[in-house]
């Protein structure tokens, strides 16, 4: 095996593994590491075709880390103001020290892939174990058998495997292996893209005919950046910070391109104090920046983030990442690597950057059911270690409501809420959406509800318990179907619904939360620009400081809507078959914190001050 970035790792590291490479452990016999019932909801097996064995992946194993409660102490400690560790973020290398896995779990796996005589390709990068394999070598490795499955909406084929199997002995020193299990994510925006044109076809009329020259009254009706930094109070605020020192980076999976003709466009009509303003497009694992698309839905999504987090954060530098599915340089991985589990590569490709964005906005995410466990923990985990480094993440809380088909997938049909993920992850801070001025009111799509994985962190117990004490019969009539003691989102909300995004060159109305986290994002990083031009370090992990008191009251607390969802129907079209329909189902939005818009939308000004 070979070592990369050796100089992390202790050389009695290396000097112990030779010396003391442990007996076989071809006699442990195999036990069932992971198993999926089904298929996520949208992949279809296609049994009769056939699997090339020859074809190789690219492997990578997650390694058991020493120290994650220690670790996840200091992440709250370093994010927690009050706290005399408050803004002391720490770099990669320090992270990848604490977590280091032990030397015997380093011994174990690399002796169980050395049996298997694969011992020749695993390159150890901190954590993870990395190489390239056949099908037939990975089906042997795991005990398992790979298919290939067709998603129903892209028809995209991917291969995966629904159970994998490790020694039993060496279980507890792996968190996962992928490609196995993970079958794929959705972007937000695009979905809703049409919905919202067939209902305001008559607005989109009258916008596309409007004169320029804003007019607050409108913003009741389609939302401008204008709108955005007259609502959330940053519409004077002048960004102070030298170029290039507060960077806001944007997410882009799936073959998505941002473009840059339609920024200019866009920043023409809607913001013309950042005209000549830009973003650069980051390529990471092959992803592409085509700025020809013949398909609208291939750049809603990446125009819609892209728009709004260069116009509110101008002049400040805008970072698209746009991360591919396949790396199109190895040419004999190609049936393979057309999968989509982005968030690995992206994680890990941007944890080793010396310099990295300090706030990030992301706009994809699914129902943590269709994710493999051991997946949301690793991915979790990463986002952790984003905090640490002193990253503010914001991502999307979905646009289900409190889900769409609320069906468990594990092949009962049990009627249940759908928690999204990763907004639901407690180390990220997950963004709802609302609508209209005068009152800003919950927006009906506006994802949030607890988490079935992970337990209500600390800096929320308070405005969560306070949310079941008070209103009993906002959630009474639904505890069966969510699991009361998870994580709440989302975190905080901002506007969804009716964004004038320029697509192709022409003026279109998004909605979804897809909207809201750039627009939450832009805020943040002028928080950000605000403390470093004075000196001080970025907010990094968010939430502990948003639920903090002095910061929760500054919100302004959204009373007014609430979601709906469960009722058969996603993006109003019926779901085929669906027998779950709860009438009814949704959160409300009440004072304080609720599962449709979190502690409510920002104040820039007072959060400053805070
Ligand atoms: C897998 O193969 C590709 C293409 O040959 C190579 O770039 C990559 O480094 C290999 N990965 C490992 C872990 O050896
Ligand atoms: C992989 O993706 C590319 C581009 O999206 C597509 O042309 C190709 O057919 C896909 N391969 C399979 C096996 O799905
Ligand atoms: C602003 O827009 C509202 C609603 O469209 C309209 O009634 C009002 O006259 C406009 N105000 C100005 C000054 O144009
Ligand atoms: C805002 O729009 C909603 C419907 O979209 C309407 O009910 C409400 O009266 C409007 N508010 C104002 C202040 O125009
Ligand atoms: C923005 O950057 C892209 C890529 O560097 C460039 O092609 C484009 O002309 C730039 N646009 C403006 C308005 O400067
Ligand atoms: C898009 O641009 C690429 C090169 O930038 C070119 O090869 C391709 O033909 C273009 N596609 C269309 C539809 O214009
Ligand atoms: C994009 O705009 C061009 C030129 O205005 C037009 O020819 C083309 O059909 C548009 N593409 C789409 C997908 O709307
Ligand atoms: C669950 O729903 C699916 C799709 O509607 C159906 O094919 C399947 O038979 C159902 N399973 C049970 C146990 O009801």
């Amino acid at each position: 095996m070979r070592y990369v970035n050796f100089s992390v790792w202790p050389l009695v590291a290396l000097v112990g593994f030779a010396l003391s490479v442990p007996a076989a452990s071809t006699s442990t016999p195999y036990e069932v590491f992971e198993e999926l019932p089904m298929a996520p909801e949208g992949w279809t097996e296609l049994p009769s075709m056939r699997v090339n064995l020859q074809k190789s992946m690219a492997m990578r194993i997650h390694l058991a880390q020493q120290n994650v409660v220690k670790f996840e102490q200091k992440v709250m400690e370093i994010s927690t103001p009050d706290h005399p560790s408050y803004g002391d973020h720490i770099d990669t290398k320090q992270i990848k020290s604490i977590l280091r896995p032990s030397q015997s779990t380093l011994n174990a796996v690399l002796a169980w892939l050395e049996d298997a005589g694969l011992g020749e390709q695993a390159v150890v990068e901190h954590d993870w174990i990395k190489m390239n394999v056949t099908i037939g070598q990975a089906q042997e490795l795991l005990q398992t058998r790979y298919s290939y499955f067709r998603n129903d909406e892209t028809q995209k084929i991917i291969l995966r495997t629904l159970s994998y199997s490790l020694p039993a002995e060496i279980h507890k020193h792996i968190l996962l292996v992928q490609p196995t299990n993970m079958f794929g994510m959705r972007q937000m925006g695009s979905a809703i893209i049409k919905e919202v044109e067939d209902a305001s076809l008559r607005q989109m009329k009258a916008f596309k005919q409007m004169a320029p020259g804003f007019n607050f009254t409108q913003c009741n009706d389609t939302i401008v950046p204008q709108c955005l930094k007259v609502l959330y109070n940053f519409q004077d605020y002048v960004a102070k910070a030298p170029y290039g020192k507060n960077k806001l980076g944007v997410n882009g999976f799936l073959e998505q391109y941002a473009q840059y003709e339609d920024l200019k466009v866009f920043l023409q009509n809607y913001t013309p104090k950042a005209i000549g303003a830009n973003f650069s497009t980051v390529s990471v694992n092959g992803g592409l920046a085509i700025q020809n698309s013949s398909n609208l839905d291939g750049i809603a999504e990446a125009n819609l983030d892209i728009q709004y987090t260069v116009s509110l954060s101008y002049p400040t530098q805008n970072i698209y990442y746009s991360t591919g599915g396949r790396p199109p340089y190895i040419p004999d991985l190609d049936i393979v690597t057309n999968d989509s589990e982005p968030y690995l590569d992206w994680l890990n490709w941007i944890l080793d950057q010396p310099d990295i964005p300090q706030t990030i906005t992301t706009s994809y995410g699914e129902s943590e059911q269709t994710v493999p466990l051991s997946y949301r923990h690793t991915v979790c985990n990463l986002f952790a270690q984003l905090g640490a480094r002193g990253v503010s993440v914001l991502f999307s809380s979905g646009d289900a409501g409190p889900g769409w088909s609320c069906r468990s997938n594990d092949g009962k049909n049990t009627t249940k809420f759908l928690p999204t993920f990763p907004a639901s992850c407690p180390w990220v801070t997950s963004v709802g959406g609302t609508k209209n001025i005068n009152p800003e009111e919950a927006v009906y799509f506006s994802s949030g509800g607890f988490s079935e994985t992970w337990p209500v962190p600390s800096y929320q117990e308070k405005a969560i318990s306070a949310y079941f004490e008070n209103n009993p019969d906002s959630w009474k009539p639904w505890e069966q179907y969510f699991v009361k003691g998870g994580r709440g989102f989302p975190d905080v909300a901002a506007q969804g619904f009716n964004y004038r995004v320029i697509l192709n060159g022409t003026v279109n109305l998004i909605g979804g939360t897809s909207a809201s986290s750039p627009a939450f994002a832009g805020l943040v990083s002028l928080l950000n620009d605000d403390r470093i031009a004075n000196g001080k370090p970025p907010l990094g992990f968010l939430n502990p400081w948003l639920y903090s008191d002095k910061v929760a009251e500054t919100f302004n607390d959204i009373t007014h809507g609430r979601s709906t969802g469960c009722n058969g129907k996603m993006w109003g079209q019926p779901i085929a078959g669906n027998p779950a329909v709860v009438l009814g189902a949704g959160w409300d939005a009440v004072p304080g914190w609720d599962p449709v818009t979190g502690l409510g939308t920002p104040n820039f000004e007072k959060m400053r001050q805070c």
